[in-house]
């Protein structure tokens, strides 16, 4: 089977976040112009490189994570966990501003350092970032779409002491949680090594 914009019948529900899985979760906290912190996930999500370290999330129209990294110049990635997972739910309902997402489900406010905006603290791991750009995206004839480009420099990492075992952040103990199509999601907990032929 092959299709373009004719996906045929016997597939009713898209299957391009089925394909292209499992994404990382990128759990953001930002800060509403009053101050008051907000929590969404976002698993148009990646990790964008080294040195510095960046990431990006991508928003479909301009909610109110985009909105408050742009204005405040600043945000939060909390890694969302399996035992995470109700609150992360909890934080994805389309809560209006200044509801203060953390507080709805539960969580703790983690102090960040060098920013405003505070994580996740019961997150095994959490990045504190500065936006570098929020960008619209285009189609490829060049037209905007209503959706928006958050990239950001990671600033300062936090990693609770339990999850740091001989060296190595711990990832299969914290269990971080991955979002497949449709309501699915899968738990990285078992993790195999492979080395490089020129290690
Ligand atoms: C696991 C998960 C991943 C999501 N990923 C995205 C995403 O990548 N882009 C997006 O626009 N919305 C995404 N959503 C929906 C947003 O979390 C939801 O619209 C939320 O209310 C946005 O909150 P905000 O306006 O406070 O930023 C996702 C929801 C869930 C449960």
């Amino acid at each position: 089977m092959h299709y373009g914009s004719d996906r045929p019948a016997i597939l009713p529900h898209d299957p391009f976040k089925a394909i292209v899985a499992p994404r990382p979760i990128g759990w953001i906290g930002t800060l509403n112009a009053e101050g008051i912190p907000n929590l969404a996930p976002y698993s148009f999500f990646m990790p964008l490189g080294n040195n510095p370290h960046m990431i990006g999330f991508t928003s479909e129209g301009m909610k109110h994570s985009p909105a408050n990294a742009q204005a405040q110049g600043e945000f939060t990635f909390s890694l969302a966990t399996e035992p995470l997972s109700h609150a992360m739910n909890v934080s994805s309902g389309a809560h209006p501003d200044g509801a203060n997402e953390f507080a709805l489900a539960g969580l703790t406010e983690g102090t960040p350092v060098e920013i405003r905006t505070p994580f996740v603290a019961e997150s095994p791991a959490a990045l504190e970032c500065v936006t570098v750009s929020v960008e619209p995206l285009k189609d490829r004839h060049g037209r905007a779409l209503n959706r928006f480009l958050v990239i950001g420099e990671v600033v300062r990492t936090h990693i609770r002491d339990e999850y740091i075992r001989e060296g190595r952040f711990d990832t299969a103990a914290a269990a971080p949680l991955a979002r497949l199509g449709y309501r699915d999601y899968a738990t990285t907990d078992s993790l195999w090594e492979l080395a490089r032929p020129d290690d």
